[in-house]
């Protein structure tokens, strides 16, 4: 059965660079307070008006993969979108990169995991490989946050945490026993659903009600964060879903070259660290720069891990995430 290789890798980001300065003249927070809680110095923000786009962000990071894997957009057999933040509500933006590539009519899928799309997208790519359906997957998580958050002190809990950005990998089918994906481990928890959610509009409260009623007070149409709730919950099951795929393959956590978390928060990833003794060189972190940018955080997270040449070819990399839904994920390799 052939396994699957991150063959190309891939990220964008928009050129916009928002500190946590400028956030002070919108709302009252303080660089103190959100470096202190949150680890997160500064995020990419696209310019108000521009014409990027989840889809554009995506393709962009895509290009990029695809030329790193040796490939052309034609070698792709098939898309997988990780993304809460879509250009439309419907259809989905995985059919827009495969318009923006020139890609002959292969097909298109979207994943609405949130913070843990792209790990539940890498194990359904996984699947596909496995099973011989398709050789070279384009897996891509890409967001755009920053259009949709309440930037005001109301929406403060939520709107310097999240940042803008996309990345991708191409995923291909190898023989070689040594390398690849060895196991995907997912889970969700519907019951804590609105915990993390944007509740509208929703099917109960369409656009024209919202309209019609016309209330500066409804805030449903933002994002909402039952923030300690989450973050409780966070450091749980990151650790969980960890073990599980190191028990599955035999390994103990000092095993691992490199762990790469979702960038929810920094706090969470050290207290992982922390708990599960790794070394500061055992975990990739960048939120610093990008803040959580939810389904894109890991792709962008090992494209620049193994561009300044901290995972190598051989190295036991896990790829772990949580977030609404509740959703966790993680993912195991040989890289
Ligand atoms: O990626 C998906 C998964 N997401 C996560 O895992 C995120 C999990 N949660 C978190 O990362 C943290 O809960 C937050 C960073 C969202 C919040 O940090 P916290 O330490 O839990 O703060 P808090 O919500 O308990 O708020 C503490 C105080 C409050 O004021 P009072 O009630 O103590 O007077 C907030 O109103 O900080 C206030 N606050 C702020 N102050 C300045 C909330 N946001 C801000 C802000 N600037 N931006």
């Amino acid at each position: 059965m052939p396994r699957s290789i991150i063959k190309g890798i891939g990220h964008y980001v928009p050129d916009n660079v928002v500190t946590n300065k400028e956030l002070e003249s919108m709302m009252e927070t303080t660089d103190a307070w959100i470096q202190e809680r949150t680890g997160i110095k500064e995020r990419r923000w696209v310019e108000a008006g521009s014409d990027e786009s989840p889809s554009t962000m995506g393709t962009a990071a895509a290009r990029k993969a695809i030329a790193d894997a040796g490939l052309t957009p034609d070698d792709i057999d098939f898309i997988i979108f990780a993304t809460l933040s879509p250009d439309y509500y419907f259809p989905g933006p995985g059919v827009m990169v495969q318009e923006q590539l020139g890609i002959k009519e292969i097909g298109a899928l979207d994943v609405r995991n949130q913070c843990s799309g792209f790990v539940y997208s890498l194990s359904v790519a996984d699947q596909f490989i496995r099973s011989g359906m398709y050789k070279n997957i384009l897996v891509i998580g890409s967001e755009l946050h920053s259009g949709g958050l309440d930037k005001t002190t109301r929406g403060r809990g939520v709107s310097v945490i999240f940042g803008d950005g996309a990345g991708a990998v191409v995923l291909q089918a190898t023989d070689d026993e040594q390398r690849g994906i060895l196991s995907t481990h997912l889970h969700s928890e519907g019951q804590h659903a609105l915990e993390l959610a944007l509740p509208s509009p929703n099917t109960k409260h369409w656009v024209p009600e919202i309209m019609e009623a016309n209330d500066p007070n409804d805030i449903s149409y933002y994002p909402v964060m039952n923030g300690n709730f989450v973050f409780k919950h966070a450091v749980t099951r990151f650790q969980e879903v960890i073990h599980e795929a190191l028990q599955q393959n035999g390994f103990a956590p000092s095993d691992i070259d490199m762990l790469i978390p979702h960038q929810a928060n920094l706090r969470i990833s050290q207290f992982i660290q922390a708990k599960m003794k790794l070394r500061d060189d055992q975990v990739y972190n960048n939120i610093m720069r990008y803040g959580n940018t939810t389904a894109a955080s890991i792709p962008i997270a090992i494209s620049e891990a193994r561009d300044e040449g901290k995972i190598k070819e051989g190295d036991l990399v896990c790829m772990a995430a949580f977030g609404s839904g509740f959703t966790w994920a993680s993912a195991l390799m040989r890289w």
